[in-house]
C-alpha cells in the first residue's frame, strides 16, 4: 500500500488530497494544527490517521517524525501554506508577519524534508512534493506587489531545487507544483478551479513522476513553469 503524509490536511487542497488519496487506497497520514476540530477530515473514509502538526513548530515536526519512525512514506506532501497580510504594497510592508509567512511557506517544508527523509528513502516511490505558486515565479512576475507571498514561494522554489540535487543520490525525486487558481479559503470564490480538479490533475502528474523529472516546477497539468 502506498502512503502519503499531507500537511494542512484539514481544509482546502490538503483536505482534497487526503480525500482522493484515501479513496485511491493509499495510507494517509493527515496532519493539521487541530485534529479535534478537523470534522471534514475525520469524516473521510479509508486508511487515514490524524496527526497534530503546526508546521511552524519545528520541535513538533521532529517529534512526529519520531512517532512515525519505521513507517515508509512514499509521498511527503508539503501543502500547508499561508498568504500573509492582505495588501503588501510598497510603502506598507508588514515585516513582522513576513517572517512568519517565510517560516510556514519556506522553512517548514525543508524542516519536514530533513525530519522525514529516512521515511521517504525507505519507501517505494520516494517522492517529496511541495505546493508552491506561480506567484513565486520570478520570470512570470509582470504585475509586481505581493512582496510577502511571492518571496516566500520563490524562496521555497529555490530551497526545493537545491533539495532535489542534494537528495538525488538517495533516489528521492523532489518537485514543486502550482495548483492553479483554486476555490479554497485562500483562492477565494472567484477562483477558476474546483479543488477536486486541481488535485486530480496534480495527482495524475505525480503518479507519472520519474527521477528524470527531479527538480521540476510544474502546473497541475504537468506543464513546466518558468522559474
Ligand atoms: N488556492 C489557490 O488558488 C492556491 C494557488 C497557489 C498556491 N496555493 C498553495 O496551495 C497550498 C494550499 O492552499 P489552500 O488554497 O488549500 O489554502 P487554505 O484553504 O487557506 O488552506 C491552508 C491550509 O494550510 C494550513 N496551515 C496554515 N498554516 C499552518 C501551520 N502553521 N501549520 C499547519 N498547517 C497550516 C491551514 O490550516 P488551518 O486550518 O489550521 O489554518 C489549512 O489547512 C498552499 O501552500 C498555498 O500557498 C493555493
Amino acid at each position: 500500500m502506498s502512503s502519503v503524509l499531507i500537511t494542512g490536511a484539514n481544509r482546502g487542497l490538503g483536505l482534497e488530497f487526503a480525500r482522493q488519496y484515501a479513496a485511491d487506497g493509499w495510507r494517509v497520514f493527515a496532519c493539521c494544527r487541530d485534529p479535534g476540530r478537523a470534522e471534514a477530515l475525520a469524516a473521510l473514509d479509508g486508511e487515514i490517521s490524524l496527526h497534530r502538526l503546526d508546521v511552524a513548530d519545528f520541535e513538533r515536526i521532529e517529534a512526529l517524525a519520531r512517532e512515525l519512525e519505521g513507517e515508509p512514506i512514499d509521498l511527503l506532501l508539503n501543502n500547508a501554506g499561508v498568504y500573509g497580510p492582505g495588501k503588501t504594497v510598497f510603502g506598507g510592508v508588514a515585516y513582522g508577519p513576513w517572517a512568519e509567512v517565510m517560516r510556514v511557506n519556506c522553512f517548514a517544508p525543508l524542516k519536514m524534508a530533513e525530519s522525514f527523509v529516512d521515511h521517504v528513502a525507505g519507501s517505494g516511490k520516494k517522492l517529496i512534493v511541495s505546493i508552491t505558486s506561480r506567484m513565486g515565479s520570478i520570470a512570470d512576475n509582470t504585475t509586481g506587489r505581493f512582496y510577502i507571498y511571492r518571496s516566500s514561494k520563490a524562496a521555497l522554489n529555490m530551497v526545493m531545487k537545491s533539495l532535489a540535487i542534494d537528495l538525488e543520490p538517495r533516489g528521492i525525486t523532489v518537485t514543486v507544483f502550482h495548483p492553479g487558481w483554486v476555490k479554497t479559503d485562500m483562492g477565494g470564490a472567484d477562483a477558476l478551479l474546483e479543488p477536486a480538479d486541481s488535485v486530480s490533475g496534480m495527482r495524475a502528474v505525480i503518479a507519472r513522476l520519474t527521477p528524470a523529472g527531479n527538480g521540476g516546477f510544474y502546473g497541475n497539468d504537468g506543464t513546466e513553469i518558468p522559474w
